[in-house]
């Protein structure tokens, strides 16, 4: 064995580890979280429901799901000192640097005597997890816009509990709209696990040292912020406002191509998938849907359809298999529900929590090895030591 790399699933790369969690196939374009289709748990799922499946390995009974309800909303809460931590931020601290450094910081307030070994502890954390990383975000949210805390109200379900975290005020009663709340469950659900991920890989490599939970999942947090991961969907809010209009697709499509720009197509391409994201086919659905139901238009989504239908005609997306993924259309519904871009990362690491967590409990309750990818060495051969008076 290689040590971390250890397996070779066939497909010309080293798998870091075997999962019974996800599948895809990025040829076909195939995504199943434990066996059942995207497209199926999109359309019949709730985002709670599908958490359930993520971290138990089957779909609950009506009892069971009440029960994991009942479980996410009582840990919902955070301690009030964890608020105060997200005080102590600048008040335009990027909200993934809020979220990393207070999940790492949980490992401080929750749990003091956490053994890993233990799956009733593992399980306590991975549901606390789940439960607060709303609570968290929306918190650096209220931070930045200089609002009081908000708290959880369990009266509302998950979604609805988050868009009133994030947006009700003192000074007025807020209604949650359920056409909102719907799509961002059914934006969780999309984003809930994708096999190994760079963000997943890396809780799972911090996962097998035997770290915290916490700082797991923190580190998962800092992995999703780069651009070429779960910040692409911010980055693409910002590519499609400085694309600006139409006539502008073309100019930036060649840029996209240009080797010596280093500009790219933000919302395109995969490492997986050569064909379309299964996700940003249900997400591109669902900005019509959503922004119908809601009696809203937006340029950005005709934008972002023209900058689609050049990009899939053009030689070097078609050449490379370049197709729009997940990150490509979330915004604009992120966008339509008053969600600001800076936001737009914090939304995807509420849903992957589940993954992570999920993947970290699977290693975690199976025999593993600590994480050790190993390099192709490049440099110097041997060579003796010369003084310093030597060396000229
Ligand atoms: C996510 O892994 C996951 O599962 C991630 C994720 C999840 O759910 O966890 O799906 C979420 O992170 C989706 C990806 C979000 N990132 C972006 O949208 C950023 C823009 N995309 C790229 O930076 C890029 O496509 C990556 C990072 C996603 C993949 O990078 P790779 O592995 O270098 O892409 P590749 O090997 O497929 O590239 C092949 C060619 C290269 O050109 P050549 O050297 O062959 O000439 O395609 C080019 C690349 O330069 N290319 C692009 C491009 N993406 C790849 N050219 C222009 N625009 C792009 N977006």
């Amino acid at each position: 064995e290689l040590g971390y790399f250890t397996y070779d699933p066939g497909y010309g790369t080293t798998a870091s580890c075997k999962s019974d969690i996800t599948f895809i196939d990025g040829t076909e374009g195939i995504l199943r979280y434990r066996g059942y289709p995207i497209e199926q748990l999109a359309e019949r799922s709730s985002f709670l429901e599908v958490s359930y499946l993520l971290l138990y390995g089957d779909l609950p009974s009506s009892t069971e799901l009440a029960a994991f309800e009942r479980d996410i909303t009582y840990h919902t809460m955070v301690h009030e000192q964890v608020n105060t931590f997200i005080g102590g931020f600048h008040y335009d601290a990027h909200p993934m640097a809020i979220l990393s450094g207070v999940i790492a910081s949980m490992a401080g307030f929750y749990q003091a005597n956490l053994d890993v070994n233990d799956p009733a502890h593992r399980e306590l954390a991975a549901k606390r997890m789940i439960a607060k990383m709303p609570t968290v975000s929306a918190a650096a949210y209220r931070h930045y816009m200089g609002w009081p805390s908000a708290y959880p109200r369990n009266s509302l379900n998950y979604a609805e509990r988050f868009l009133h975290m994030m947006f009700s005020v003192p000074a007025e009663a807020y209604e949650v709209n359920p056409v909102a709340a719907r799509a961002l469950d059914l934006l969780f659900i999309l984003h809930a696990d994708h096999e190994q991920n760079a963000s997943t890989s890396t809780v799972r490599l911090v996962g097998s040292t035997g770290a915290n939970p916490y700082a797991c999942v923190a580190a998962g947090i800092a992995a999703l912020w780069g651009p070429a991961h779960g910040g692409a969907n911010e980055a693409v809010l910002n590519m499609l406002n400085e694309i600006g209009d139409v006539s502008r697709v073309g100019e930036y499509v060649k840029k996209a191509k240009d080797k010596n720009d280093p500009f790219r197509l933000m919302g395109f391409g995969h490492r997986v998938y050569k064909n379309f994201d299964p996700r940003a086919r249900i997400i591109r659905k669902a900005c019509h849907d959503v922004l119908a139901d809601l009696g809203q238009t937006d340029p950005l989504l005709d934008l972002a359809m023209e900058l689609e239908k050049i990009a899939l005609e053009d030689d070097y997306f078609v050449e490379r298999k370049l197709y729009p993924n997940v990150d490509f259309y979330s915004g604009i519904i992120y966008k339509a529900l008053g969600i600001p871009t800076s936001m737009f990362t914090p939304m995807f690491a509420i849903g992957r929590t589940v993954g992570w967590v999920a993947q970290w409990l699977e290693q975690a309750a199976t025999p593993h090895r600590i994480g050790r990818p190993r390099q192709i060495y490049t440099g110097h051969s041997a060579r003796d030591y010369v003084g310093i008076d030597e060396r000229g």
